[in-house]
C-alpha cells in the first residue's frame, strides 16, 4: 500500500488506518525532538526587558535541573517548560504539559501544567494579581514538587552570568525522552 484509497475518512478500513498510524508514529519518533528544539531556538532574541532571552532561560532551567541530579525526563521537562510560549503565549504551561504528556510521568506532567500559576508566587502581586493563586492546589500530592520546580528551575533562571550548557548538550536526552513510545494510544489523546 502506498496510499490509502479513501478520500473521506468514513470510508477507510482498519488496514488502511493501521498503515497510516504506523507511518505517523515513525515520523513522530524521528522528528518530534528536533521540532521542539527548533522551536526553542526561535525563542532566542527578544528579552522583553529581562536580562536573558527565553532560549537562555530554558537552557538555564535545564542546566540547573541536570546539575541538581534530576531525572532525565525532569531535565527535558525543564528544558521544554516554556516551549509553547511562541504559539500559546497566554496558556503556555498547559500546552507544554500536553506536548510532554505522552512521554513523561503524571507527576512531571502536573508540575509543568501548573508551573505558570506557581511561578506567579514570585510576581503576580506586582501586576495586581494574587501571588497565592497556587494555594488552590495546596492539598495536591505534587504541590511541593511544583513549588520546588519553580523555585529551583524557573524563578532563578534569569541570570546572564550563569554558565548554561548548550542545547546540543541536551539533544541526546531530548531524543531519548521524546523518542519513547507514547504512554497512550492514538485513540486515547486525540
Ligand atoms: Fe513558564
Ligand atoms: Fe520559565
Amino acid at each position: 500500500m502506498k496510499t490509502v484509497n479513501f478520500i473521506h475518512m468514513e470510508d477507510g478500513t482498519a488496514e488502511e488506518y493501521a498503515f497510516t498510524a504506523n507511518l505517523f508514529t515513525e515520523h513522530v519518533q524521528e522528528h518530534l525532538a528536533d521540532q521542539l528544539m527548533t522551536t526553542l531556538r526561535t525563542m532566542a532574541g527578544p528579552t522583553f526587558g529581562y536580562q536573558v532571552d527565553r532560549f537562555e532561560h530554558s537552557l538555564q532551567s535545564a542546566t540547573r535541573a541536570l546539575r541538581n541530579g534530576e531525572s532525565d525526563e525532569m531535565v527535558v521537562a525543564a528544558l521544554l517548560h516554556d516551549v509553547a510560549d511562541p504559539i500559546a503565549p497566554l496558556n503556555h504551561s498547559a500546552v507544554a504539559a500536553d506536548i510532554l504528556k505522552p512521554y513523561v510521568s503524571d507527576r512531571t506532567e502536573w508540575v509543568i501544567r501548573h508551573h505558570g500559576v506557581f511561578q506567579g508566587y514570585y510576581y503576580f502581586h506586582h501586576l495586581g494579581g494574587d501571588q497565592n493563586a497556587r494555594e488552590l492546589f495546596r492539598e495536591h500530592q505534587w504541590f511541593d514538587d511544583c513549588a520546588a520546580f519553580c523555585h529551583e528551575y524557573d524563578q532563578n533562571c534569569f541570570d546572564p552570568a550563569y554558565d548554561n550548557l548548550a542545547l546540543e548538550d541536551f539533544a541526546p536526552l531530548v531524543r531519548e525522552v521524546l523518542g519513547r513510545p507514547s504512554r497512550f494510544s492514538l485513540t486515547e489523546l486525540a
